[in-house]
């Protein structure tokens, strides 16, 4: 018989339905490195979904196969798939609880999600991971829950496209592993995420692993209409000067930051106050190193500026391309457009273990 010497991962690609953007990456791994086998993204129809669940199982799974079929660049080449559910849909709880079996262990998650969940522990899905604990006595269990409904939804649109479900993670889990793998992070130096999409910012810190969530019901739609409004002009022109000027220096730039402020400023808020969860909870005297932003808003011009200013931790947009991520010899997107693909890359980052402990 011939014998497997090496595991080989089963291949899988990462699909991200955003409230604006459905997008799709397929990697080929290699030890340091993954090559972009297969990318694509469109807009997303609003009739699909209702509060994270996917009301028009037909309409998504033609919305699907359409961005699989058509607005595709390079090769897919399996039907395994990691999907994202949005952590403002995902209830996410961090406990300390003294050192017990894992018996034991389920028990009280169990117990935990059933007091502090609003939503009956039936309904939901649930997941957790156990973490150090400041002092060494205690464990300190990050719970992760999402509504049935919602995961159920997904399984309902891969079963009409003949796809495999392997994994639901939320954006910000998806995100983290991105960075996790190729952002050089300096180990015992936390770093933030900021995810910024359409309908929502989301934030994590992360070390080793993610230790703290966090959501603004805020988004890159927000930040256009409030430049609308301030320059009273058109959703269309508001989100040009967004993409083009943004809050950097330019003479409307006084003018424009006064309206998105104070949007970002309950950015700067959560991420203020998630630091200082982590500082108190997670790892006492760990001084968070640097702010990275994903997402299709991460290009805001002055974005960055701005949240080095308001929180003095360096910020920029993650970049691993080049270096760690390269589109091999497939057509690469605008790069204003390459933020937008990180999420979908975390989720085809997926480890086999993660699959394995659903
Ligand atoms: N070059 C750019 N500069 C700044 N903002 C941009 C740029 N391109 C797109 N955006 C903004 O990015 C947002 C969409 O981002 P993305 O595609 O990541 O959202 P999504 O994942 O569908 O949304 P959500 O995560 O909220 O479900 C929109 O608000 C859009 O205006
Ligand atoms: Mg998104």
């Amino acid at each position: 018989m011939k014998q497997q010497l090496f595991y080989h991962r089963r291949p899988l690609f990462g699909l991200d339905i955003g409230s604006q953007t459905v997008k799709f990456v397929q990697l080929e791994n290699h030890a340091h490195k993954a090559v972009i086998k297969a990318y694509g993204s469109m807009a997303t129809d609003d009739e699909i979904m209702k509060n994270g669940v996917i009301t028009n199982i037909s309409k998504a799974a033609e919305l699907v196969d359409k961005l699989l079929s058509e607005n595709i660049k390079g090769k897919i080449t399996t039907n395994r798939v990691v999907m994202s559910v949005p952590v403002s849909r995902a209830y996410t709880r961090v406990v300390d609880l003294p050192l017990m079996s894992k018996k034991e262990l389920e028990s009280a998650v169990k117990l935990e999600i059933e007091q502090s969940i609003p939503v009956p522990t039936k309904n939901l899905y649930y997941d957790y991971e156990v973490m150090q604990a400041v002092d060494n006595d205690n464990l300190l269990v990050r719970m992760v829950a999402t509504q049935k409904e919602i995961v159920d939804s997904y399984v309902a649109v891969c079963d009409l496209l003949g796809l495999d479900l392997a994994l639901v993670q939320t954006n910000i889990r998806a995100d983290a592993q991105l960075c996790i793998m190729y952002e050089n992070m300096i180990k015992g130096s936390p770093y933030v995420i900021v995810d910024v999409g359409g309908d929502s910012i989301d934030i994590g810190i992360l070390d080793e692993t993610l230790r703290v969530t966090g959501t603004v019901d805020e988004g890159g739609n927000s930040l256009t209409d409030a430049i609308a409004r301030v320059l009273h002009i058109t959703h269309d022109k508001a989100h040009k000067i967004k993409i083009t000027k943004g809050i950097a220096a330019g003479a409307q730039q006084a003018k424009i930051k006064s309206a998105v402020d104070p949007i970002l400023d309950k950015v700067v808020v959560e991420i203020q106050r998630m630091i200082k969860f982590y500082e108190e909870r997670v790892h006492e005297g760990a001084e968070v190193s640097q702010i990275l932003i994903v997402g299709g808003g991460a290009n805001m011009p002055g974005l960055g500026d701005y949240l080095t200013n308001a929180t003095h931790i360096a910020t920029r947009v993650s970049s691993p391309w080049g270096k760690y991520l390269e589109f091999g010899h497939i057509e690469p997107p605008e790069n204003a457009d390459l933020p937008r693909f990180l999420t979908c890359i975390g989720l085809a980052l997926a480890k086999d273990e993660d699959i394995a402990g659903l």
